[in-house]
């Protein structure tokens, strides 16, 4: 199994719905904040079931949303089908994206489950997509200096402040015995040091500022707000 078997499968990160409900309204907060004008074009790559779509589709001018499992896709495609301004994105629509056509790409809790050398792929592939000056949000980073017991204890934090710390509890027992923790020692947890990742964002030309918040409940990962420079 790989990081992609995983997300298409039946397996969830969330302890229940509300714990979705509610992360997906944070991101889309958070997101929104960022969000520079309202007749911008979007991509959310990597962007899960994203729940809470309509509400930041509501901010700009058009939502594209792509997410490597195909599972997710479908049911992205199902429940935004009447919302001319979202558009799902597969592999080969994403790829077909005209060369600066996006004025900003939203990568939220993904890069955990990426390889270096993937990265780096992305990082070309989001500058030739992106407007000279366009936004990139890498949110929810992982620190080298954060383990899965500091995820846990934020986890506790939101789920106490949100209504649902039994459901955590159990979760993060469930969890502790699942494939989800196999894979992350089998598979690899990318995580980052902010030098070495403001270093890689230069090397694609994207100048690099940290967000004083990060996009999601847990405020000891880190969010990045990159801008593509202009090619020479
Ligand atoms: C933790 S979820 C985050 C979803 C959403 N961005 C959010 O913050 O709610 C990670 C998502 O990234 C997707 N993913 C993982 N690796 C990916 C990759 N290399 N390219 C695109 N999507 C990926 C998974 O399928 C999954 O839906």
């Amino acid at each position: 199994m790989t990081w992609r078997d995983f997300f298409d499968g039946d397996y969830s990160i969330y302890v229940n719905a509300r714990h979705k409900l509610l992360h997906a309204d944070l991101i889309a907060k958070g997101l929104a904040a960022h969000i520079p004008r309202p007749d911008v074009r979007i991509l959310d790559y990597g962007c899960g079931e994203a729940l809470s779509a309509r509400v930041l589709s509501e901010r700009c001018a058009r939502l594209y949303l792509y997410d490597s499992a195909p599972s997710v896709r479908a049911k992205l495609a199902s429940s935004n089908i009447e919302n001319p301004k979202i558009v799902v994105l597969d592999e080969s629509t994403l790829d077909a994206l005209p060369d600066g056509s996006l004025d900003m790409i939203a990568v939220v809790s993904v890069l955990q489950y990426v390889g270096d050398a993937e990265l780096a792929r992305l990082l070309e592939i989001f500058r030739e997509k992106l407007v000279d000056g366009g936004l990139l949000v890498l949110a929810d980073v992982v620190s080298r200096d954060l383990g899965p017991l500091d995820d846990a204890r934020e986890l506790l934090g939101f789920a106490w402040r949100g209504g649902f710390l039994f459901a955590a509890l159990v979760g993060l027992a469930r969890m502790a015995l699942s494939d989800y923790r196999s894979l992350r020692e089998k598979f690899g947890f990318s995580t980052y040091d902010e030098p070495d990742l403001r270093a890689l964002l230069a090397e694609h030309d994207f100048s690099c500022a940290r967000a004083p918040q990060n996009i999601g409940h847990n405020q000891k990962r880190m969010t990045f707000l990159a801008a593509r420079l202009q090619a020479d």
